[in-house]
């Protein structure tokens, strides 16, 4: 008997996105799993339930879908859908596979309860970065679409457009962008700006990225402070000390008086992001600039940010999105999709579910099983009573 990859409908506030887009139901078919969809799943990300129907899904309540499946995808599953997902508790069975976004270094008390609800749980967050887990990649993927939209933000807020125009009227210089922070959405958000026209400039705190900063087009700004080892072997940015933050925002005050434009995605996992632009700083900048704070949701980068809100200081605005990737939910759907299909397809073995835990990519990102946490920084984390 073939297995059952269950897909609910997204309860977090606003999001729109689904975790499985109908093309992928005929690939895992073929891997040996049918797909059992709630109701209206994916209308709001643009895909009727008649379009994952003439791909072989059944459509059901979401207690069915609960009731029938052997693994369950969500987008935000309870850890990152901490009010609305802890609904989902009385639902799921033991020994149920869960995989979607958990935020499980911070969401420790989440986890702790799917563990006691006997939930294997894979989190996408804690997928290793290695070359044969690419396409299972979440954190790119809708890293990728927040970088696009960021720019479309900050282009409408602008009270300048962005390439260099020569007209019978004069000449309008192209705007001045800088990406602080050149990781997966940084680097998206230096390429969209440059196809828009802007001069762009950009900065990261692991020098790695220099070389990959030139290759979209962009100027590598060199600060004078230098972090010792500020990269993990994970190639994500280590934490650093407050007297290392202090200087780079010293230094970074005189490259944000140039900028028309500043979008930062500074992040380091499973903490809160660094401030790296003070009020003082912001004050400093040209009337009409606009700041697009990516890093808003885990803190901002900007000490005057406020998620999901616009708000303007010294003729500076700044702008504090709430979970970008939703906004573009059928792209974002479908990326999000063909990372959940591979996890999905790694389970299977000669047409039935396994949890391989030889296998390094599981291992990894296996928080939950057979009722306790299993992965040992969660763990940790979860008996000190603390966050990462
Ligand atoms: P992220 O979302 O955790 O952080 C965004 C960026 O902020 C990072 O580039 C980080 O270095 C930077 N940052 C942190 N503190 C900073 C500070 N004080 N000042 C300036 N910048 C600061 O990172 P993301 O985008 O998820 O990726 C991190 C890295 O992971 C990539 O650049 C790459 O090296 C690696 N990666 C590897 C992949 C693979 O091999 N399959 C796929 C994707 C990423």
């Amino acid at each position: 008997m073939p297995g059952t990859l269950g897909i609910l409908h997204e309860t977090y506030p606003q999001e729109r996105r689904v975790a499985l887009v109908p093309r992928q139901c005929e690939v895992l078919k073929k891997a040996g799993l049918e797909v059992v969809l709630e109701q209206s799943a994916g209308a709001a990300a643009g895909f009727p339930d008649e379009l994952y129907v003439a791909r072989g899904a059944r459509i059901a309540s979401r207690e069915d879908v609960f009731q029938q499946a052997d693994i369950i995808a969500q987008v935000r599953c309870l850890g990152a859908n901490p009010e609305a997902g802890r609904a989902d508790l009385k639902h799921f069975r033991p020994g149920q596979v869960l995989i979607g976004f958990a935020e499980p270094l911070t969401a420790v008390q989440e986890c702790s309860d799917l563990a006691s609800a006997g939930v294997s749980l894979l989190a996408l967050e804690l997928i290793p970065r290695i070359t044969r887990a690419q396409s299972m990649d979440a954190l790119s993927s809708m890293a990728t679409i927040a970088g696009y939209r960021a720019v479309m933000l900050a282009a409408t807020q602008l009270p300048k457009i962005f390439p260099l125009l020569m007209t019978a009227a004069g000449t309008i210089t192209p705007a001045k962008v800088f990406v602080l922070g050149a990781g997966v959405a940084g680097l998206q958000a230096i390429a969209t700006a440059r196809r828009l026209g802007a001069v762009v400039s950009a900065y990261d705190v692991r020098a790695a990225v220099k070389e990959q900063v030139e290759s979209v087009g962009a100027k590598f700004v060199v600060l004078a402070v230098e972090a010792e080892a500020a990269e993990d072997k994970g190639g994500y940015a280590k934490a650093l000390g407050e007297d290392f933050y202090r200087k780079q925002r010293e230094q970074l005050t005189e490259v944000l008086r140039e900028q028309d434009v500043v979008i930062t995605t500074a992040a380091v996992p499973g903490r809160k992001a660094p401030v790296l632009i003070t009020s003082e700083m912001v004050s400093s900048m040209q009337p009409g600039s606009v700041i697009v704070d990516i890093a808003a949701e885990r803190g901002g980068n900007c000490e005057l940010t406020r998620v999901g809100e616009t708000v303007v200081h010294h003729d500076v605005t700044i702008v504090g999105p709430v979970n970008l990737p939703s906004s573009v939910p059928n792209h974002a759907s479908q990326m999000f999709s063909a990372n959940v299909a591979a996890v999905a397809k790694l389970l299977m073995s000669d047409g039935k579910i396994m949890l391989n835990l030889e296998d390094e990519i599981i291992r990894e990102a296996l928080v939950t099983h057979e009722g306790r946490i299993v992965n040992q920084r969660v763990a940790e984390l979860a008996s000190s009573g603390t966050r990462a």
